[in-house]
């Protein structure tokens, strides 16, 4: 039986969510700390005081500031790192830069994210998916993925590092191994990575990696990092061409026009949130928690095998009972927040409904155990 930690003292207090409701689930779209909206409401009352002053002396370097600080955090060298709005962005960046079109094959697998699938089908490359199944182990996800990859005809390999509707931990460094005798390019999805694992992304060894700072990294939302290999950095094709362009990468992919930069300037707040907190605490805290949370959530459902994520990651997964479609998994959360007062993720994958919990310095054992007490009445 898992034991749940400790709460961090004082952690709770830098949230502002809603008491009346648990929310277990910081993966989707993170929560932001107070301190990191305070910081970023300064920087936007900045903007205000003086917009074209804010936007024409020391946007530039304060940008590469921010980005210095956030590559360090993930172990990436700050000049193959650009700051993107977020992860979809630095996909698509990567699909452009490679210029795929009818006739290539992007190898994925069927724990990828829909909205990725979308943008390599919209390429008009063929997707070939890897099916891994719930419960694969490292070696058999290395062997189908490597299989699958034909040289002459795989144009990219795309790789989810934990994968969202399941919750796992993909083995990225050894597929990144696999792969270097083919030299087919690997693109390794690392949405949720900053911040909830210790990343070492140089050390994958991947050709791409994209991340976003605003889940598990606290920083305001539209902060993601596009982190480019050594000989590929001379060949990003930014998917919006703007003034930027005469500098390369990464300030060519950075620099997108009239937006508001605000939130990555505010990111390394988030950072000194987390490293005030301790950042192998809070992982250490988040991964004991979020276990007892699915340990409570499993046994009132008689889950008899519930899925290991692979490493301490802070979400874990609920095989729910029975099938169903995405419209049927959207309801079942609606109504979970709804009856229960819990937001949870709720997917359906490969037809199976699969609920995905998450912990954060915020939440208690007390509300996994909230969900756990209602839950079997309300899928009866
Ligand atoms: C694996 C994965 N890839 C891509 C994304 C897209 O991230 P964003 O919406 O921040 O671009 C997500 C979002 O949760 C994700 O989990």
């Amino acid at each position: 039986m898992s034991v749940a930690p400790e709460p961090l003292p004082g952690a709770r207090l830098l949230f502002s969510l809603d008491p009346g409701q648990a929310y277990l689930n910081h993966g989707t779209v993170g929560v932001t700390p107070v301190p990191v909206q305070r910081a970023h409401q300064r920087l936007r009352d900045e903007v205000e005081a003086n917009p074209q002053r804010f936007f024409t002396r020391g946007l530039h370097d304060r940008v590469a500031h921010a980005r210095r600080h956030l590559a360090a955090f993930v172990g990436a060298d700050p000049d193959g790192s650009a700051l993107v709005p977020n992860t979809t962005f630095g996909i698509a960046t990567v699909l452009r830069t490679l210029g795929l079109g009818t006739g290539d094959e992007v190898v994925t697998t069927d724990h990828g994210y829909g909205s990725v699938d979308y943008a390599v089908d919209a390429t008009g490359a063929h997707r070939r998916v890897v099916p891994l199944g719930l419960t694969a182990g490292d070696d058999e996800i290395v062997a189908g993925i490597r299989a699958a990859v034909e040289p002459s005809r795989t144009r990219l390999v795309i790789v989810d590092l934990i994968t969202s509707s399941t919750a796992r931990l993909l083995p990225a460094a050894r597929i990144a191994q696999a792969l270097r005798e083919t030299g087919v390019p690997l693109l390794v999805d690392g949405a949720h990575a900053p911040g909830s694992l210790a990343l070492d992304v140089d050390a994958l060894g991947a050709d791409f990696f994209v991340g976003n700072l605003h889940k598990w990294a606290f920083a305001p939302r539209s902060t993601g990092l596009l982190v480019v290999a050594p000989g590929w950095r001379t060949r990003i094709r930014p998917v919006v061409v703007s003034w930027g362009q005469p500098d390369g990468f990464p300030g060519s992919v950075e620099e997108a026009g009239t937006l508001d930069y605000t939130a990555w300037l505010a990111a390394p707040t988030g950072l000194f949130t987390l490293r005030s907190l301790g950042v192998e605490r809070v992982r250490v805290h988040n991964a004991a928690l979020v276990r007892y949370g699915q340990q409570v959530v499993g046994d009132a459902l008689g889950i008899s095998e519930l899925p290991d994520p692979g490493g301490p990651l802070p979400m874990r997964l609920a095989p729910l009972p029975g099938f169903g479609d995405v419209a049927a998994a959207v309801h079942l959360r609606e109504r979970i927040a709804d009856e229960l007062r819990c937001v949870v993720a709720v997917s359906s994958w490969n037809g199976r409904l699969l609920l995905r919990l998450a912990a954060q310095v915020y939440n208690r054992p007390e509300e996994y155990d909230r969900l756990a007490e209602g839950l079997p009445h309300l899928l009866r």
